[in-house]
């Protein structure tokens, strides 16, 4: 389950594994071709770049209470997405968040990395996985919709969070 060979609808062969420490040289050509407005939906503050910390900090996770696994191009070795998930400090849910390379949008990864972390999560014995979604962020809460994500609110103003329960069979999942 950790390792996973997939195909895109393109055909482009790609490997879903677990980020590891040495990934971080992966991270720079990753970054360059993932847009501003790409970085605002994933972080919700504009940003140019991310910086030298913050690619820190999500390639080293405490492996107890997160995950997060990187898709990775089989013929040119290009890090192309990455999905991660952190154990909520309370209750028995965990919270997710991705991010493709701009280009790759649209190619299906998404829904596949999604996919993933949430047999992932299920596997593990979480209860919930769940997430913040900026509100203008149709793509991805059409998506989640999809998933069988219930889609609701968040406290803060212009954000939805995005809930899926694990405790039933996750048809939508497994019809794909
Ligand atoms: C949001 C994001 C992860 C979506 O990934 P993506 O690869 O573009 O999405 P996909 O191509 O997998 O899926 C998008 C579409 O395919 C559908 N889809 C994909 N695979 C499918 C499948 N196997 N079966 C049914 N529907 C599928 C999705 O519902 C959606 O429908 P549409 O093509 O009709 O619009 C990506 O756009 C991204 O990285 N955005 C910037 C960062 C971000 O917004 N992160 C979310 C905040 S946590």
């Amino acid at each position: 389950m950790l390792e996973r060979h997939i195909v895109l609808r393109d055909g482009e062969k790609v490997l879903i594994r677990s980020l590891r420490p040495d990934d971080a040289t992966l991270y720079p050509d990753f970054l360059a071709e993932v847009t501003a407005d790409d970085l605002r939906l994933r972080f919700f503050v504009p940003m140019r770049e991310a910086s030298h910390d913050l690619i820190d900090k999500l390639i080293h996770y405490d492996p107890e209470h997160a995950m997060a696994f990187i898709a990775i191009s089989e013929v040119s070795g290009r890090m192309l997405g990455v999905v991660r998930l952190h154990d909520d400090v309370d209750g028995d849910g965990g919270e997710f968040a991705i991010l493709l390379r701009s280009h790759l949008k649209g190619h299906g990864l998404g829904w596949l990395l999604m996919k993933h972390m949430i047999v992932y999560a299920q596997e593990k014995g979480l209860q919930t996985v769940h997430g913040q979604v900026l509100a203008e962020n149709a793509t991805m809460l059409q998506m989640c919709a999809e998933l069988g994500f219930h889609v609701a609110d968040d406290n803060e103003p212009g954000l939805k969070v995005v809930t899926l329960p694990l405790d039933e069979p996750l048809q939508s999942i497994t019809a794909h």
